[in-house]
């Protein structure tokens, strides 16, 4: 990183007082005015609720441009790695920050598989949630209890720990999510097999029947790895940075992950793909549409375009651009002809285009919009959305997870506020109130 030492100077019009600040250059993207020490020199604040214009770490593994729509992991554009590498090569790219040798790769894609399955005890966990329970419910939970299984390897200094933690969590999150799918409808547990790729094993743990054969469908089985390649990281956003936050304070690794599961549950974030089906199956039909056009555009209307929108994208999202294709391509293969979900989406993204109230803000498709519709297409319950996003970004979650335990700069997580509330008053006897 460099430094341009006093780029800025930060003047108190009330008292004339100066304050010069550096200027941090990365590698590509925005530079930052360095403010760390802004209150112990203004003895104020920055402030910055959704932290809109705040860097909050330094990383090498996935950059973003939003004005250009550019989304890179570890330098290699999204669209080169969906076409040509699949999600394991991915999960080694984002973790070790290159793309692996043959070698490598075996022995990496080795360790994974050795770790898929879970502790026999951790089924008992299942069984004690209600049938109808959310899969995020039981994602959740049963992740936040493998730091109870796992003791040899919680010890967040040590790189053994983190290395197993690591794996086991790349490795089990399917095993985790087929699981809670399979609990929810009443199916025995599947075991993982060896002899299975990730992304095929996952399919086989979902879907398969113990009565019958299990036939792998390479059509469904590379659209899976697509799709889970593409939600594999993205910078710092909320659940990313809730898990950096969490692992701050140094807890261990299986509760950072858990607390990222919680944050990317939310409808805002990764439980957009679940709210963007159920949004078109309220709309149901395309002339529909504009009513649901003028309800987004409503402010006093909470009601919003789901898969619409971005923090950082305010141009297409690369990734749902991949997804837009993909879905076709999906859909055709599987001799969906036509999808009246995917046609509505088509409608209602044509229209939301030329609106200029979209137009004017930047809210384009993002990659929550398409991917609920190849989800569907591939037999995945709408209920499940959200845990296959989970289960793709646990590798960023822990790929940034080791990056900020590894950077020496780092410390707990802790911001500061504008305080607005009472000042300081006495305690009064409830008689005299
Ligand atoms: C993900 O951060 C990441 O990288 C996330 C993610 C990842 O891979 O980790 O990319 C995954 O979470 C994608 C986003 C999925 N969420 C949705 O699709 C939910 C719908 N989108 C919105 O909730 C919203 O767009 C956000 C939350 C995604 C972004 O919100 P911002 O950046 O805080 O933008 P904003 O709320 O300040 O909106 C700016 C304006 C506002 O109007 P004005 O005040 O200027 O009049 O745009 C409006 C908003 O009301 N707006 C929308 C809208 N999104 C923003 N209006 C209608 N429908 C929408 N979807």
């Amino acid at each position: 990183m460099n430094v341009d030492k006093k780029a800025f100077t930060l003047t108190d019009n009330r008292s004339g007082k100066t304050y010069e600040l550096d200027v941090l250059k990365g590698t590509d993207g925005p530079d930052v005015i360095d403010v760390r020490k802004l209150y112990s020199e203004t003895g104020h604040f920055a402030y910055d609720p959704g932290f809109t214009s705040t860097g909050s770490c330094q990383s090498e593994i996935t950059f973003i441009d939003g004005e250009k729509g550019v989304l890179l992991y570890r330098g290699y554009p999204i669209e080169q790695l969906a076409e040509k590498s699949n999600f394991l090569e991915v999960c080694y790219l984002l973790i070790y920050g290159n793309l692996p040798i043959s070698e490598s790769m075996r022995i990496f894609s080795q360790r994974i598989t050795y770790h898929t399955m879970l502790h026999e005890q951790l089924n008992l966990l299942f069984k004690g949630f209600r049938r109808d329970s959310h899969p995020m419910a039981i994602m959740n939970g049963v992740v936040g209890a493998l730091s109870s299984f796992y003791h040899d390897s919680t010890d967040i200094t040590d790189p053994r720990h983190r290395f197993i933690a690591s794996t086991r969590m790349i490795a089990k999150m399917p095993t985790i999510a087929a699981t809670a799918y399979r609990y929810s409808k009443g199916l025995p547990f599947a075991y993982p097999r060896n002899d299975l790729g990730f992304s095929e094993n996952f399919l086989y743990m979902m879907f398969s029947n113990p009565c019958e054969e299990y036939v792998t469908n390479p059509i469904l089985s590379r659209a899976m790895d697509r799709i889970l390649m593409l939600h594999a990281d993205h910078e710092q956003n909320a659940s990313t940075s809730t898990v950096r936050i969490s692992g701050s304070s140094g807890a261990n690794p299986f509760a950072c992950i858990a607390a990222g599961i919680a944050s990317l549950w939310g409808p805002a974030h990764g439980g957009a793909n679940e709210a963007v089906l159920a949004m078109l199956k309220e709309i149901k039909t395309k002339d529909r549409v504009p009513e649901y056009i003028k309800r987004a555009k409503n402010k006093e209307d909470p009601f919003r375009l789901m898969g619409f929108g971005h923090r950082v994208y305010k141009n297409f999202d690369p990734r749902a651009t991949i997804l837009r294709q993909s879905a076709h391509e999906v859909l055709g293969d599987l001799g969906i002809e036509d999808d009246p979900i995917l046609d509505l989406a088509l409608e209602l993204e044509q229209i939301a285009l030329k609106d200029d109230y979209f137009v004017s803000r930047k809210l384009y498709p993002n990659v929550d919009f398409y991917s609920g519709i190849i989800y569907r297409a591939l037999g995945i319950p709408t209920s499940m959305f959200t845990v296959l996003f989970a289960v793709a970004r646990t590798v960023g979650w822990v790929a940034q997870w080791n990056e900020m335990i590894e950077d020496p700069t780092q410390k707990i997580g802790r911001p500061r506020q504008l305080y607005t509330g009472e000042t300081e008053r006495d305690y009064v006897d409830v008689k005299d109130r």
